[in-house]
């Protein structure tokens, strides 16, 4: 893939909504990748040479210019996508050709899903990378790509991986947010305030650090929020924590090459009451294993500025790459 993949960038539209997103906050990874993908060596401004087209809107960007707050009308962020696709549809031979499925979109947001839902083969045959990425809400692991929603609270990952040995974590298990959806209202119901190994806080008390108590913890906790993704999980990595996903119809990042059973816990919905029991009984030499493994595997969901081979830039195109490569045994196939 590093020497032969080639994406060509649409140069149609202008900034703030296309070509650029903020590159902060829980959903800055819109920004991000849309900024290393333009200054990317992968890049060619010759779309002859191509094997992917990246379409480069940014969803964060539509729902911060074009929507009307409060408006609940969804038709205007939705025609923004829709014209975006009829445009270069119009003006170049590449979607008609394989009717998009070499064409990719990213969005982090939420309402990722539900804008490029309305424009057919977008939803149907592009490759749409997500945070959202929820099987529920069409999302197809075999042709979209699942993206980490990564939170850096100061803009780079300086001073914010890494953390003690696992002799140095005290808490069993630890989670601290908001009852946002069903799941956490089942992990508070069940768990809030019960038991001293277990550590699972709406509020966190004024004299406790949040990544002071991810650093402490052997788990924690990543429970699904109003939407499948959250940035606990990929924080957990960054910190040495071993991961705990307790969510429903989530396709995880990075699956085709990384085997997530080997450094995280999956928990089921149903099983929120067992959960002390789950993780006490995973025997000591299997959570060191895990928080290894899962130590090893944190280099994938790094940002680098400027990005660094197996970092999560990398991966995110390797993710793209192939799913461009079964479009290609796809057509051989066929023809
Ligand atoms: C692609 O197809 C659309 C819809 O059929 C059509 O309007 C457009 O002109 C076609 N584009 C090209 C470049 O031929
Ligand atoms: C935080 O304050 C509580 C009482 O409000 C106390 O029990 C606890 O030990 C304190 N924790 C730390 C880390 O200081
Ligand atoms: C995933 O999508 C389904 C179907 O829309 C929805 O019921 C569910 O709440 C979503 N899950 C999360 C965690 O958002
Ligand atoms: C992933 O790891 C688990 C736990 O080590 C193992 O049981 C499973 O076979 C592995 N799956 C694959 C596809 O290698």
């Amino acid at each position: 893939m590093e020497k032969r993949f080639k994406i060509y960038i649409y140069e149609e539209g202008d900034p703030p909504v296309f070509h650029y997103s903020s590159m902060r906050g829980i959903l800055g990874m819109e920004g991000i990748l849309i900024h290393h993908i333009e200054i990317s060596k992968f890049r060619t401004k010759d779309p002859e040479n191509a094997h992917v087209y990246f379409l480069p809107f940014s969803v964060l960007s539509i729902v911060s210019y074009v929507y009307i707050v409060d408006s609940r009308l969804w038709g205007p962020m939705q025609n923004t996508a829709r014209d975006y696709v009829n445009l270069i549809a119009g003006k170049y031979p590449y979607w008609n050709r394989s009717l998009g499925h070499d064409h990719f979109m990213l969005a982090c947001h939420d309402w990722g899903p539900k804008i490029s839902s309305a424009v057919r083969y977008l939803r149907k045959n592009s490759i749409r990378v997500l945070c959202n990425a929820n099987t529920s809400e069409k999302f197809h692991p075999i042709k979209d790509v699942s993206m980490p929603e990564i939170y850096l609270p100061q803009g780079t990952m300086d001073g914010f991986t890494g953390g003690p040995s696992p002799s140095k974590r005290s808490i069993l298990v630890f989670f601290a947010g908001g009852i946002h959806g069903y799941i956490r209202q089942v992990l508070m119901e069940h768990w809030e305030n019960k038991d001293s190994d277990v550590r699972i806080h709406e509020y966190l008390p004024k004299n406790m650090s949040y990544y002071g108590m991810v650093r402490q913890s052997k788990y924690c906790i990543c429970p699904s929020g109003w939407e499948v993704a959250s940035p606990r999980m990929v924080e957990a990595l960054y910190m040495g924590c071993v991961p705990v996903l307790i969510k429903d119809h989530y396709a995880k990042p990075f699956g085709d090459v990384l085997n997530w059973s080997t450094f995280s816990v999956d928990v089921a919905v149903k099983d929120i009451p067992n959960l002390k029991t789950i993780l006490m009984s995973i025997p000591q030499r299997q959570y060191l294993k895990m928080q290894r493994i899962g130590i090893q595997a944190r280099r994938h969901f790094e940002v680098n500025f400027p990005p660094k081979r197996y970092d999560v830039f990398n991966m995110i195109l390797h993710s793209i790459w192939l799913r461009r490569l079964n479009i290609l045994i796809h057509d051989i196939n066929e023809t």
